[in-house]
């Protein structure tokens, strides 16, 4: 495991977005594992922000995201398709054809799981995952449990990350209950993963997930099994390690 420590937000979004501008450099059809939530944001700006310039080209890009909540189609603003959409699809050259998140509309769970799965694979697996954290250890949106799984599913989200994404939608009533997550073997056979986690309220999780016992109930910390993990975190977020 390699921590690279940075000073705040903006800096710790650079320095992860450079792990995603090499790889797309290094290799043009990279499938990369792309995630949600806040932390991802900044990294997302400074990659248009290299498109832009002319540094970086996502034409070969394939991309497979980690999770989207059950009964949000890719039209509503708070599900994961439309904020991939708008925080960077949206603002750079990867073709519609390459762009894969689960089908929040599928109502056959199993179907869906599996075929997401077979996805994954076909693909090729996946060069580069991107991860957040939860605060109480999610990854992508497996939950703490008594054991791993290992494959894309459908979970029933907990209270904290109910309340946590509240903040998400207008009322927490609207939160979806459930969501469509890569699994934890998903997320370990990937080539590289680079977690990004910011802010003095993620301290207390990282320090477990990156210093405690390897477990379910903190399943972030199965990152410590992985062979090339990357944890890019601000000072904040490193205060307790
Ligand atoms: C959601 C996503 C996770 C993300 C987490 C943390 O639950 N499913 O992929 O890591 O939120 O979000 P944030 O970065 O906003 O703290």
């Amino acid at each position: 495991m390699k921590i690279v420590r940075a000073r705040d937000f903006e800096a710790a979004s650079r320095k992860a977005a450079n792990y995603i501008f090499s790889q797309i450099t290094l290799k043009p059809d990279s499938v990369l594992g792309l995630a949600t939530g806040s932390s991802p944001v900044g990294i997302y700006e400074n990659l248009i922000a290299a498109y832009r310039r002319g540094d970086l080209d996502f034409s070969g890009v394939r991309s497979v995201n980690l999770d989207e909540y059950v009964s949000l189609g890719p039209e509503h603003p708070q599900s994961y398709a439309y904020f991939m959409q708008t925080n960077l699809f949206a603002h750079v050259n990867i073709l519609p054809t390459n762009i894969y998140l689960p089908n929040g509309l599928d109502e056959d769970a199993a179907a869906q799981c599996a075929a997401y799965d077979r996805l994954i694979h076909e693909l090729g697996g996946i060069d580069l995952q991107l991860v957040g954290i939860g605060h109480n250890g999610h990854i992508g949106f497996n939950e703490p449990a008594d054991k791993f799984v290992k494959g894309t599913h459908c979970v029933e989200l907990t209270k904290s990350t109910i309340d946590a994404n509240a903040r998400f939608f207008p009322c927490e009533d609207l939160v979806p209950r459930k969501a469509y997550t890569m699994g934890i073997l998903d997320i370990l056979q990937a080539k590289r993963v680079v977690m990004i986690a910011c802010g003095r309220s993620k301290a207390k999780i990282l320090m477990e997930a990156i210093t405690g016992p390897v477990t379910p109930a903190v399943p972030a910390s199965i990152l410590q099994l992985h062979p090339d993990f990357t944890l890019v975190a601000d000072e904040e977020a490193l205060s307790e390690l």
